[in-house]
């Protein structure tokens, strides 16, 4: 038996509209607005799901802070200056960041805080946490206003919605979502379609193999064209990090992830984190043609130890009591650990015309 009301609501829209594209299935599941998954809990942290950098150690808040601040200098200190967090979570990377950041009171001074989240559930959090900082919330990008720009972003892009394209023959067809039976999603394929071969990223569209996956991102390549056009008209900078690759390349990537554990992708819609890798490849293509200079990607491992992780892990030893000397330990080295995180998740930076940020100076 399909279980629940959004299980139920998808199914009706598949009965009514016809198989739907991975992407909107995805939107149903992650933001349906009463049982989407974002709107249900709060999925951070042991307890949840999945647990984050800035859940991990204080230290990649503390850094992120102290690069915004640089950037804040090379972008010519101007006051006001709007920082922004895209999906703030629970607001601990906000928080972090913003106590390192007044060590240099000037940019403490000229900052204005806005947030863009869409569950109610975190975005509660974000209040109880962040209420000093008199944080705006707007919806979209679009929202935040005029003017010079710092922008982060933890594990926002692979939130969002994909589509996915098999290749078959000289064509691409789309991969769809459909009802098996009454009670179960499973993917179904569209006829193969000239018009979806425009959509795999150029350097795929020929050379890949026969049944291939590529996946494409719509919303993530909107953001980065909005962010090239408003970094080629005025200052700015914009981090994102992420797990994801580089350069594009085929995979079937979309991932349920339940109470740290792997599930199937259509299994119990809204009740399990649904997220794919980012194309770092196609993103930064795309800021790019549309105006703003791209840094990276780099390795998280090798831009926080760039950044000073393990000198900034030392100073909070030095204060430390011993178990908190080993849960420092612990944390830094997860998140600059080669065989994990340290390399599955980069750092990347678009920015205005301008001196690379601190981390990007050697490329990639
Ligand atoms: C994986 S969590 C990461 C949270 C936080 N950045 C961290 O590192 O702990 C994804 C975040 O993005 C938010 N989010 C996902 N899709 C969004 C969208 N389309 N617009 C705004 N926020 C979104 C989620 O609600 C959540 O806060």
């Amino acid at each position: 038996m399909i279980a629940d009301a959004l299980s139920r609501r998808i199914a009706r829209r598949i009965r009514a509209e016809g198989p739907l594209s991975v992407a909107a299935y995805m939107a149903m599941a992650l933001y349906d607005p009463e049982g989407g998954y974002y709107s249900r809990r709060n999925p951070i942290g042991a307890q949840g799901d999945f647990i984050t950098a800035p859940e991990i150690s204080q230290v990649f808040g503390d850094l992120i802070g102290l690069w915004c601040a640089v950037v804040w200098d090379q972008l010519g200190r101007s006051d006001p200056v709007v920082l922004a967090e895209l999906g703030p979570g629970r607001g601990v990377l906000m928080n972090d960041l913003l106590r390192a950041a007044a060590t240099v009171p000037d940019f403490r001074h000229a900052l204005r805080l806005y947030l863009i989240e869409t569950s109610a559930v975190l975005r509660a959090d974000q209040e109880a946490r962040l209420a000093q900082f008199d944080p705006t919330w707007v919806p979209r990008l679009e929202d935040l206003p005029e003017g010079p720009l710092l922008l982060v972003a933890n594990e926002f892009l692979d939130a969002l919605p994909i589509r996915q394209f098999v290749r078959r023959g000289v064509y691409w067809s789309e991969r769809l979502v459909t009802l098996s039976g009454e009670d179960s999603f499973t993917f179904v394929e569209a006829p193969p379609s000239p018009v979806s071969a425009l959509l795999a990223p150029e350097v795929l569209r020929l050379s890949a193999e026969e049944g291939a996956v590529i996946e494409i991102c719509p919303v993530a390549l909107a953001l980065a064209a909005a962010l090239g056009a408003r970094f080629s008209r005025q200052p700015g900078a914009a981090l994102f990090v992420d797990y994801g690759y580089f350069p594009s390349a085929p995979g079937d990537r979309l991932r349920g992830l339940s109470r740290h554990r792997a599930v199937p992708a259509l299994e119990a819609p809204g009740t399990a984190d649904l997220s794919a890798h980012v194309d770092f490849a196609a993103f930064a293509e795309t800021a790019r043609a549309c105006g703003a200079e791209t840094h990276g990607p780099l390795a998280q491992g090798r831009f926080l130890a760039g950044l000073g992780a393990r000198e900034r892990a030392a100073t909070l030893r030095a204060r430390a009591t011993t178990s908190q000397r080993r849960a420092i330990d612990r944390g830094v080295e997860r998140l600059l650990d080669p065989g994990d995180m340290g390399t599955l998740f980069k750092a990347i930076a678009l920015t205005s015309p301008g001196p690379a940020p601190p981390g990007f100076e050697s490329g990639q």
